[in-house]
């Protein structure tokens, strides 16, 4: 490990109220997570010790790769009891086996669909983990933690932990965002809000209907603090929480999302022809050239949408390759669109169209139309933008931006 690395690890575990501290690390240098989701500010892999009069707890832990941080917190902090896994992914878990190796009494309590994958993820032995019911409490001597079962935010076994005493949520992954900062707290800080958004864009959208049902559970915590493993601790928590209920609504913008890749400019020219018509109309664009775009802004932008168009050219038939990734990333995403048309460009031939289709069965859209031009667009394609142009503004008659 070089040497800048070791003392990186150095930071020290931060008190949040008597008896609860932050523990974990600060990446500013991290820039991209499941070697997919770019991280242009970083993030943060935060745990939390809960130290009750009789017994102490460990919420979460970190990534594998700055384990010896977490250790180091841990040695000034005494004995560990409970290892509070509430969620199997390794950014949380990985560092749960050297911590269980500290502390050889310490007992891992996560949800039952969490535990066979502990042990398939890490390797913790059975006889080391207890799993806990939905309600479930836990008495530590003067804090009680209480299991709040959340599936899907974003794993099927995920759960969250509520300190009744301080009123503390521990989120894990919900509630949570992508930022490196020296800040405990989110304030109102609307960077943080808006690193939320692209994290619930990226891991969340696709499971927006049973989210609904677990924002109704952290609703009636009246929770003073939301504390997730990523990012600041919300200390205001009406502000993520109604950013939330807005994303998961199924209200929509009237925004439209153009992800689109030229080659030779004639794709280029036809997506700025109807952003511009689009403009006209009153309807607002959001265009990511997918050659040099942030997909994470592209995945925030489906939130809203009411509307994609994909841009494409043909490449061997189908759709450029960038293309095909971007459309089948934003079908797995699930985002809440009502509308979608193609629109783009071919030397000789084309099956762009039929395979973009065939790559969005999840997207619940009505088709508004499929435009591909021979070589150069010419009057007559800027005509029929024109009237794609006017389809959708009509489309979107009525709603809010
Ligand atoms: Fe932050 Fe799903 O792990």
């Amino acid at each position: 490990m070089k040497e800048s690395r070791k003392k990186e690890l150095k930071m020290k575990a931060r008190k949040i109220c008597d008896g609860v501290q932050w523990m974990g690390f600060v990446d500013w240098n991290r820039r991209l997570f499941d070697s997919l989701i770019p991280l242009p500010d970083g993030t943060s892999y935060n745990a939390y010790l809960v130290r009750g009069a009789e017994k102490t707890a460990l919420v979460d832990a970190v990534d594998p790769a700055v384990t010896d941080a977490l250790l180091g917190q841990l040695a000034d902090a005494g004995r560990v009891d409970f290892v509070i896994a509430q969620h199997a992914e390794q950014d949380h878990s990985g560092a749960i086996p050297a911590v269980l190796a500290m502390h050889p009494q310490a007992v891992v309590l996560c949800t039952p669909k969490a535990k066979p994958l502990l042990m398939d993820h890490l390797d913790i032995p059975e006889a080391r983990i207890r799993t806990v019911a939905d309600g479930e409490e836990l008495a530590l001597g003067g804090k009680t933690l209480r299991f709040v079962h959340t599936p899907w935010v974003h794993w099927p076994e995920t759960m969250c932990t509520w300190l009744a005493e301080d009123r503390i949520l521990f989120s894990c992954d919900f509630f949570g965002s992508h930022l490196a900062t020296t800040d405990l707290y989110a304030g109102d800080n609307p960077a943080v809000c808006e690193a939320a958004k692209r994290y619930y864009a990226e891991i969340m959208m696709p499971f927006r209907a049973v989210i609904r049902e677990n924002v109704k559970k952290v609703r009636a915590l009246q929770p003073r603090l939301i504390a997730p493993s990523h990012g600041p601790v919300f200390d205001r928590p009406e502000c993520i929480l109604s950013a939330y209920e807005d994303w998961i609504s199924d209200r929509v913008s009237n925004l439209v999302v153009i992800p689109y890749i030229s080659m030779h400019g004639s794709t280029e020219a036809m997506v700025r022809h109807l952003v511009s018509a689009l403009a006209e109309r009153g309807v607002k664009v959001q265009a990511f050239d997918l050659s040099v775009a942030d997909i994470g802004k592209l995945a925030m932008a489906l939130v809203d949408a009411a509307t994609v168009v994909i841009g494409t050219p043909t490449v061997h038939v189908g759709p450029h390759p960038s293309v095909f990734s971007a459309t089948h990333l934003a079908n797995a995403l699930r985002p809440k669109l009502k509308f979608a048309a193609v629109i783009g460009s071919y030397g000789w031939g084309t099956k762009a169209v039929e395979q973009i289709s065939a790559l969005i069965p999840n997207l619940k859209v009505e088709v508004l139309g499929a435009l591909m031009c021979k070589g150069r667009p010419r009057e007559d394609t800027f005509a029929a933008l024109d009237a794609l142009a006017d389809t959708i503004r009509d489309k979107h008659a009525g709603l809010g931006g």
